[in-house]
């Protein structure tokens, strides 16, 4: 039996326009008690911080410096949206060439993502408007 290409939907994430404000939202009305401080992540752009649930995570993304890849993400939704939605894969590299050996647009050399793990991003308009962020699955630590 081959095994599937996609492992596990790992998180879903969320651009945000104040991530101090998106947290809050998370904790007093959706009453999450596992949240993640906001954590800078320059390379990437983005401030970030994790809400964690049973079933996996929401991934709170916040613009950060003038370069910041949702910028535009912002301007076309001022409140926030959902952003993307990430997938754990095996292997990143053999991933990203099954992909553009599909024909799918490869947005990104593999380069560290908020989870510390290699990531890349394909072209939403390959895939039906949703932008995808494979993901090398980290190792668990329990
Ligand atoms: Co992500």
């Amino acid at each position: 039996m081959s095994k599937s290409f996609l492992g596990p939907l790992n998180h879903v994430g969320v651009a945000v326009p104040d991530i101090h404000i998106a947290i809050g939202f998370y904790k007093k009305v959706l009453e999450v008690k596992d949240i993640t401080d906001p954590v800078d992540l320059p390379s990437q752009g983005v401030t970030y911080s994790f809400v964690n649930l049973p079933s996996g995570q929401v991934e709170l993304i916040q613009p950060y410096g003038k370069n910041s890849p949702i910028l535009k993400f912002l301007n076309k939704n001022p409140k926030g949206g959902q952003h993307h939605i990430c997938f754990e894969v095996v292997d990143i590299f053999k991933a990203s060439e099954e992909m553009k050996k599909k024909g799918m647009r490869v947005l990104n050399e593999p380069r560290i993502g908020a989870h510390g793990t290699l990531v890349v991003f394909l072209h939403p308009g390959d895939s039906g408007g949703v932008l995808i962020e494979l993901m090398e699955t980290p190792l668990k630590t329990f």
